[in-house]
């Protein structure tokens, strides 16, 4: 069975975005492959190094979402990246394969110093998709599922992999990437992705009157001023967020008809939006309040997925080693 790692940093609770991105393919993943989502707390040093006290509760969100949107930790292992000294390890030797000049190049290192008005990058922010590689490659997955801001992370750790069978012999594969049915989403403002930090998002765990008033708020055709002026549907958040989360297939259609000839208010295409969106994320919310309801629970599937991925980080780990005969290599 071929095998899959993919996962998320614990930044807080999900939103559309992620869904629609990844987590939605995952919950197919898990019945054809081997998964692994890991938690990537490590990760969020390179840009949280103040609010590290919240990596825990962000943690557990995490897990909660995961557990609501349908991922079964009987199927897939769920671990946490800092419980596994073994991927610290790795990835050192990583960055002895991997030039400065070639971290450099990583497109999501300038945007990530841009957003975040970072001047001079840490060695850890540069060194973020080599600890993605060491990631992936300790527990020698084959297929990564992410988000397409993230496939230039994917080529470094190929060229990663390469590099070191060349030197020591056939140890990595090369994991190939894999995007999921709506690579970004826009947010509700219209810009170009859904993010926490551009407040435009709408999370899995809002409540109904939120997801509504959200709506109400959403960017649409800006051109557009009464209810009789034809609209653009393409590119258009409201129809966007239609046609990925609606349901009722016949009512976005026949809402997209009357839209681009100038015969339906935003009001109702709003209004069923805010309804669709509802209805879909409903058992999402259930499903999150009864795990959560649960004590302890978070706590055992991070432990015992933990215990499942050490020993494929610790066998790898004995791999390479003994591939790269160091000394007591493969002890
Ligand atoms: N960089 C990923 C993100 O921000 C998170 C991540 C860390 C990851 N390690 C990974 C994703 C390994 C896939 C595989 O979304």
């Amino acid at each position: 069975m071929k095998r899959i790692l993919t996962g998320d940093r614990p930044t807080g609770k999900g939103h559309l975005g992620h869904y629609v991105g990844s987590w939605e393919n995952r919950v197919k993943l898990q019945d054809e492959y081997e998964c692994f989502f890991l938690i990537a707390d490590l990760h969020t040093l390179t840009t949280a190094l103040e609010r590290t006290g919240n990596v825990a509760e962000n943690v557990r969100d995490l897990v909660l979402d995961w557990l609501a949107v349908g991922i079964d930790p009987n199927k897939a292992t769920i671990y946490l990246q800092s419980l596994i000294p073994e991927v610290t390890e790795l990835f050192w030797i990583f960055a002895c394969l991997v030039t400065v000049p070639r971290a450099q190049r990583i497109p999501t290192l300038k945007d990530v110093m841009r957003d975040l008005e970072i001047e001079e990058p840490s060695v850890g922010l540069l060194s973020y998709p080599i600890l993605q590689a060491a990631d992936v490659l300790m527990v020698r997955a084959d297929l990564v599922p992410v988000g397409r801001d993230q496939e230039s992370h994917i080529e470094l750790l190929r060229e990663i992999a390469r590099r070191f069978n060349r030197l020591y012999g056939p140890v990595f594969p090369e994991a190939q990437s894999l995007t999921g049915r709506v690579p970004t989403l826009v947010g509700t403002d219209g810009q170009a992705k859904m993010s926490k930090s551009l407040n435009n998002t709408i999370f899995l765990s809002d409540p109904p009157d939120v997801v509504e008033q959200k709506v109400r708020g959403m960017y649409t055709d800006p051109k557009r001023l009464r209810a009789t002026d034809p609209g653009t549907v393409e590119g258009n958040p409201v129809f966007i967020y239609h046609n990925a989360f609606n349901d009722n297939v016949d009512e976005v259609r026949d809402l997209e008809e009357r839209y681009r000839t100038g015969r339906v208010g935003d009001v109702e295409v709003k209004r069923k939006l805010a309804a669709a969106l509802n209805r879909f994320l409903d058992p999402i919310r259930e499903r999150r309040a009864k795990f959560e309801a649960m004590p302890g629970l978070v706590d055992e599937i991070i432990l015992a997925g933990t215990a499942r991925a050490r020993a494929e980080a610790q066998e790898t780990l004995r791999l390479a080693k003994e591939a790269m005969r160091l000394p007591y290599g493969g002890v």
